[in-house]
């Protein structure tokens, strides 16, 4: 097995952050339409700044994998820079090469803590 299926792998097996956390800040909960795929993301926001983590993921091993390694991430972000942040720097920092048809389960974590902050952005505006 090559070191790139070897790290989602270790990551779909071993999410980091796996589990929902208490009292978040932000909440939400996406699907990839394609598959029906999903994720339910946990975010604690202090300041700004991305302070606490947590993810649900009923998926393929990538969209749980790529949610896993973007979570790693997340610590001390400051949501501006999470929301200024595209779908190239994203795919990027997996660090590991993903086909043209699998870039939405590799995106399905993004684009979800995106909604999260952006509804908990407007509610606190
Ligand atoms: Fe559904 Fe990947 S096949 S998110």
């Amino acid at each position: 097995m090559d070191i790139y299926a070897e790290i989602i792998l270790d990551h779909f097996k071993n999410p980091r952050q796996a589990g929902l956390i208490e009292h978040a800040d932000a909440i939400a909960e996406d699907l990839n339409p394609l598959c029906g795929d999903k994720v339910k993301v946990s975010l604690r926001i202090k300041d700004g700044k991305i302070a606490g983590f947590g993810f649900e993921g009923d998926g393929c091993a990538i969209s749980v994998a790529s949610t896993s390694i973007i979570g790693e991430q997340l610590a001390g972000l400051e949501m501006e820079k999470f929301l200024e942040m595209s779908n190239e720097e994203v795919l990027e920092k997996l660090g590991v090469p993903i086909s043209p048809g699998r870039i939405k389960c590799a995106l399905l974590g993004f684009s979800c803590i995106k909604k999260a902050i952006t509804v908990y952005k407007h509610s606190h505006a």
